[in-house]
């Protein structure tokens, strides 16, 4: 059994429904995984304190929340020295257009430029549309950008693009990595013959990148 922190970020809140999901899952391996919402001082928070971590934030206007970069950057030594992973809600995640796919793993490349550290696997999953929750003009922004990413304009609904099978295996995955790395399988009661597809997109959800 390993200690996993999972620092994150989250706007409007399907990046807390999607670690949610792969602390539950992590559990049901055996290991005591700890979720923590980086707010505003991430020196707050030491991964030094953890085997092993997972990073998790979304996509706002092409940018990362900036406090999950300055979280990443601060302790970039501490996530160098331990199995980490690093995951990702978009909205292009959730697009057909592979070009639109392919934005989704440049804000992956660009969250480790900026930080300077690389995750050892990486999920990059498709998010949410939540209009109920967005103000007059946000809704109308959202409908504009959902015109060329999923096509989804009714504002009278929600829409939920996550692949749940997709969260289920990168959490294997990265129960794997850990075992693997830190030679401490955990208590395995899960089935794990998922397959690691994204939510929409042709390469792996999640991947491995050392
Ligand atoms: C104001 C706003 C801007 C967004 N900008 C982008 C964007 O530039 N690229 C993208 O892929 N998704 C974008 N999205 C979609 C979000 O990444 C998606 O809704 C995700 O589920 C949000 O996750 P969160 O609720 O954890 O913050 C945007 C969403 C909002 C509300």
């Amino acid at each position: 059994m390993s200690t996993i922190l999972v620092p994150y970020a989250t706007s409007e809140g399907q990046t807390a429904r999607v670690v949610d999901r792969i602390a539950d899952r992590l559990r049901e391996h055996g290991h005591t995984v700890e979720l923590v919402q980086i707010e505003r001082d991430p020196a707050d928070v030491s991964t030094a304190d953890y085997d092993a971590v997972i990073v998790a934030c979304s996509i706002h206007t092409g940018r990362h929340q900036p406090e999950i970069v300055a979280f990443a950057e601060q302790q970039r030594e501490a996530l160098s020295s331990r199995p980490s992973g690093f995951v990702q809600v978009s909205l292009s995640a959730a697009s057909d257009d592979p070009e639109r796919r392919g934005e989704a793993a440049g804000y992956v490349e660009e969250f480790f430029a900026e930080t300077g550290w690389r995750a050892d696997l990486v999920g990059s999953f498709a998010g949410a549309l939540r209009y109920s929750e967005y103000n007059f003009l946000l809704r109308f922004v959202m409908k504009r950008i959902a015109k060329s990413s999923t096509g989804d304009t009714d504002t009278s609904r929600d829409y939920e693009y996550t692949d749940w099978d997709a969260v289920d295996a990168f959490a294997d995955d990265f129960a794997d990595l850990v075992a693997e790395r830190l030679g401490v399988p955990g208590d395995a009661t899960v089935a794990t013959d998922a397959t690691p597809t994204s939510a929409a997109d042709d390469t792996p959800a999640a991947s491995p990148e050392r």
